[in-house]
């Protein structure tokens, strides 16, 4: 984050930071959502604060909270007639503001308790080929889901052992895939290209996340035991099938 605000401010670029699942979570000390322009953070179903749908926008300039209301409340101002500009209607309900506000005093219970739930995972797959996908070092992460990393030789079984995972009652999900390999991303991209070949913009990404499987992080220590072991049965059972072809 530190060397992407750098770099944008030198250009005079506004940075916008998606904080979506990461409440709470922080890089060298510093909380996520405070190194951008603006940060969003997500409240729908599963994040760590869930308000039913919706979410929050940080800003740091003055003057940005007022227009970011405004717009978010049809383009109103703060009297009754007041219509500024063209705007939407993505005020919260106070009920949900409730549950927001109940969610925030739970935040740190919650991430310890999605901590404690990976340091399981991590102890259950020592030594064996999947690996969690780890935060860098200065990194202190809120632990939305806890990825876990097939070997890359794996890479075709993958949804085999994806199936084999949820077969075994353990809620597993595929990542997200590349962003460049969205189909209205990558013909967005094949239009400015105008025939030539697409350039591999995401490498890394198309490599590492088609190996990336996320597990439930907000679940008890023992439960987090019983996916582990669930995961371990499906992962060889899978392996062992198809060595046996
Ligand atoms: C990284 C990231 N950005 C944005 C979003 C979208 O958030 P919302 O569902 O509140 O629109 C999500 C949702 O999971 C997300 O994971």
């Amino acid at each position: 984050m530190p060397l992407i605000c750098e770099i944008a401010a030198g250009r005079g670029i506004r940075v916008v930071e998606d904080c979506a699942q990461a409440h709470g979570a922080s890089l060298d000390g510093q909380l996520v959502g405070t190194f951008g322009d603006f940060a969003a953070f997500s409240f729908s179903p599963e994040k760590m604060i869930c308000t039913g749908q919706g979410g929050i926008v940080l800003c740091r300039e003055a003057g940005t909270q007022e227009r970011l209301r405004q717009l978010a409340s049809k383009g109103k101002g703060t009297g009754w007639h007041d219509y500024i500009e063209l705007g939407y209607s993505y005020v919260m309900p106070e009920f949900e503001a409730i549950a927001g506000l109940s969610g925030l005093r739970q935040l740190p219970d919650a991430i310890a308790a999605a901590a404690r739930a990976v340091a399981v995972y991590q102890e259950a797959f020592f030594g064996t080929a999947l690996r969690i996908v780890n935060a860098p070092p200065d990194a202190k992460p809120s632990y939305f889901k806890c990825a876990i990393r097939l070997p890359a030789q794996s890479s075709h079984l993958r949804d085999d052992i994806y199936t084999a995972i949820a077969a075994e009652n353990v809620r597993v999900r595929v990542t997200h895939p590349s962003l460049d390999t969205i189909p209205w991303v990558a013909s967005t991209l094949a239009k400015h290209q105008r025939g030539r070949p697409a350039p591999n913009l995401c490498p890394i990404a198309n490599r590492e996340l088609p190996l990336v499987l996320e597990l439930e992080s907000s679940v008890s220590e023992e439960d987090a035991w019983r996916s582990a072991a669930g995961v371990l049965r499906a992962f060889n059972h899978v392996e062992r099938l198809t060595k046996a072809w």
